[in-house]
């Protein structure tokens, strides 16, 4: 069984008018290349092959544009539209047939995440039961979801954006889940502001003992996207990384060729396709490295 994976890409971007207003917000630019980008390497680093892409009637036949039917980066890449911002476990309903008997992961297309832990913690909750989410200590915990932890880490409760949070562990948008996620959503009934919470399908797998909590600690970066400063200062942080280190963040054509998705060839043409451009010259440098000394199979 190969977990699949779903991008949730929806929602009106009104917190980003009027940048928002006729380009999608996971279109836009994170320093050289489409939100996008971001999230979806985090499904590659985890090994997923199979990537479920959610957004408005609008912007998802541009997605479909961006990335195609995956076949470029050795992935499936397929498309659904959300009518309405009605909610993040929605996604699994609107995924139903994609998913098939499988199990999922779910990523929120806004989210950026970044650091060394990252690959093995992914590859870590791709091996476990039940539902896999994350903890990260932020300073604004009433802005999202909020787990709560005892000493020995046992979660006590998960709430929404609650106005007293009783940690400051925010539960990032990414979360793994059996193939039973498709129906717990289907039971979840709409909250006070008319959305089937992701926070309620989460306490589902609490209530009946089947959630995992993993701590994302220091070192590691899940930034914020939300705001036209977020976007400037993780736009910063990729350009700083990138020209200090010569690495790639979220390079998706360098993990499709690390991860062995697609031959050294394949990555040299895409290399080709925007030649004239620092990223696609970073491709070809990498394609041309391992002709001249080639990796090991
Ligand atoms: C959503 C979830 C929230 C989570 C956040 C992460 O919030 O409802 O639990 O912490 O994503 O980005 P929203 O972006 O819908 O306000």
């Amino acid at each position: 069984m190969a977990r699949k994976g779903i991008i949730l890409a929806g929602g009106l971007g009104t917190r980003l008018y009027p940048m928002t207003k006729v380009v999608s917000k996971q279109l836009l630019p994170i320093y050289d290349k489409p939100l996008i980008y971001y999230p979806l390497s985090v499904l590659m680093l985890a090994k997923i092959r199979e990537v479920l892409i959610i957004s408005t009637p609008e912007a998802t036949p541009l997605y479909r544009v961006l990335l195609g039917d995956g076949k470029q980066l050795g992935m499936e890449i397929c498309y659904k539209v959300q009518d309405k911002p009605n909610g993040l476990a929605e996604a699994f309903i609107i995924g139903e047939d994609f998913i098939g008997e499988d199990p999922v992961c779910l990523i929120l297309g806004d989210n950026f995440f970044h650091g060394q832990a990252l690959k093995k913690m992914l590859l870590e909750a791709m091996e476990n039961e039940g539902a896999t989410i994350f903890g990260y200590p932020v300073k604004n915990p009433e802005d999202f979801g909020v787990v709560e932890f005892d000493e020995e880490g046992k979660v006590l409760s998960l709430e929404e954006k609650p106005k007293n949070p009783k940690s400051k562990y925010a539960i990032p948008g990414l979360y793994f889940y059996e193939n039973d996620v498709i129906k717990i959503a289907k039971t979840i009934e709409p909250s006070a502001r008319g959305e089937k919470e992701i926070t309620a399908v989460n306490n589902e797998y609490l209530k009946q003992g089947r959630l995992n909590v993993k701590v994302f600690g220091r070192g590691l970066a899940w930034l914020d996207t939300g705001t036209p400063s977020g976007i400037l200062k993780t736009s910063q942080y990729v350009e700083m990384v990138q020209s200090r280190q010569g690495l790639y963040i979220s390079c998706i054509e360098e993990i499709a060729w690390r991860n062995r998705f697609i031959s050294t060839q394949d990555l040299l043409s895409l290399g080709k396709e925007i030649s004239s451009t620092e990223y696609g010259k970073y491709i070809m440098e990498l394609a041309k490295d391992d002709l001249k000394n080639p990796r090991k199979s």
